[in-house]
């Protein structure tokens, strides 16, 4: 293969991939000729593009605005709901639930476990694993005098059914699938899933200003979560930039993900993903080499027993305090 770059074992999984979503070599050729890594690996997530040099003219005419941060382009190349298909494997706390993967109505978590007020509104629960993860993440932030509580959590097929069906009757439906998941499309139902807030009053489009945000959404990761739709990534999450919501996918997978610079989306389809024809998949010594525990740096996969958020929290800016430790979330159940 040709190219103007040296090929690394990352790109030749990346290229098998597309390959397994479709792309012919000679499609293949021309994007690795004009295109750079963070520029490819969307295309895991968007639909086939039968032409791609289209997608080639956008991502350069945005060349000098993307990278690894933020990734905006001028078309579209993903149809929501298009090529739906069942979850790879209700089992595993990684799975991937978006606009193409959906669970069904009778899916509901194991071990449905409900939430303390220290770090939840009443009445809300988790799976058994993610309530453990959400109490290990929350307490870490009391540690370091940062409060957050769940409003939001697991939500049953129906309930998100209702909760899409009130934001279509206000938003229309256009707006609407910008914010809100359709019935068995949310993350939500899996029961790994939480909305957070800062205090009792807080609204959601307001979290991101809290130091309780930026402190959950730093150090979410070294405690198994993900901030699942951030900004600036909205043509490959599918929605616009959600500060309050964040995912559980456990420790090996949040901090390959947050040491890959990819969405979850994008992780998934590259990492995790069966391989739809086996013939595609690359060399084991190319799987080896990118597995994705290795993403992690050796003094991350080992975390020593009192971990970072104590050191990092004299670095967080001082500011007004809008965390009232006292203060207990509502019963109301604002929900995205
Ligand atoms: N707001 C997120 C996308 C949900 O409805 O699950
Ligand atoms: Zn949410």
């Amino acid at each position: 293969m040709t190219s103007q770059r040296g090929l690394t074992d990352r790109d030749f999984l990346l290229y098998n991939r597309l390959k397994d979503k479709g792309y012919t070599d000679k499609q293949l050729l021309n994007l690795y000729r004009n295109l750079r890594y963070v520029d490819l690996t969307p295309l895991l997530v968007f639909d086939y593009q039968g032409d791609e040099s289209g997608y080639i003219s956008d991502c350069q005419a945005n060349m000098s605005n993307n990278d690894e941060t933020a990734f905006v382009l001028d078309g579209t190349y993903y149809t929501p709901y298009e090529n739906a298909r069942p979850v790879d494997d209700t089992a595993s706390v990684s799975m991937l639930v978006n606009k193409t993967y959906f669970l069904d109505d009778t899916y509901t978590p194991k071990n449905l476990t409900a939430l303390s007020n220290l770090y939840a509104a009443p009445d809300r629960e988790l799976a058994g694993v993610a309530a453990e993860a959400l109490a290990e993440w929350a307490n870490a932030g009391r540690d370091n005098d940062v409060y957050f509580y769940a409003t939001s959590a697991y939500r049953s097929y129906e309930d998100q059914q209702a909760l899409y069906d009130s934001y279509v009757a206000s938003l229309g439906q256009e707006q609407t699938d910008q914010v809100s998941a359709r019935a068995g499309f949310s993350e939500h139902q899996t029961g790994f899933t939480v909305d957070l807030a800062a205090t009792h009053e807080d609204a959601y489009s307001e979290f991101s200003q809290t130091r309780a945000y930026r402190w959950a959404s730093a150090h979410c990761w070294e405690y198994g979560w993900l901030l699942r739709y951030p900004e600036d990534k909205d043509a490959i999450t599918g929605y616009e930039f959600e500060s309050w919501h964040f995912r559980y996918v456990g420790k090996d997978v949040s901090e390959a993900v947050h040491y890959s610079n990819l969405t979850f989306d994008e992780f998934y389809m590259l990492y995790l993903k069966p391989w739809d024809n086996e013939n595609n998949k690359p060399s084991q010594e190319i799987l080896d080499s990118t597995n994705y525990l290795k993403l992690i740096p050796a003094a991350a996969a080992e975390p020593e027993e009192t971990s970072a958020p104590e050191g990092e929290s004299t670095s967080e800016p001082a500011e007004t305090a809008e965390a009232d430790s006292s203060a207990s979330p509502e019963a109301t159940e604002k929900a995205n």
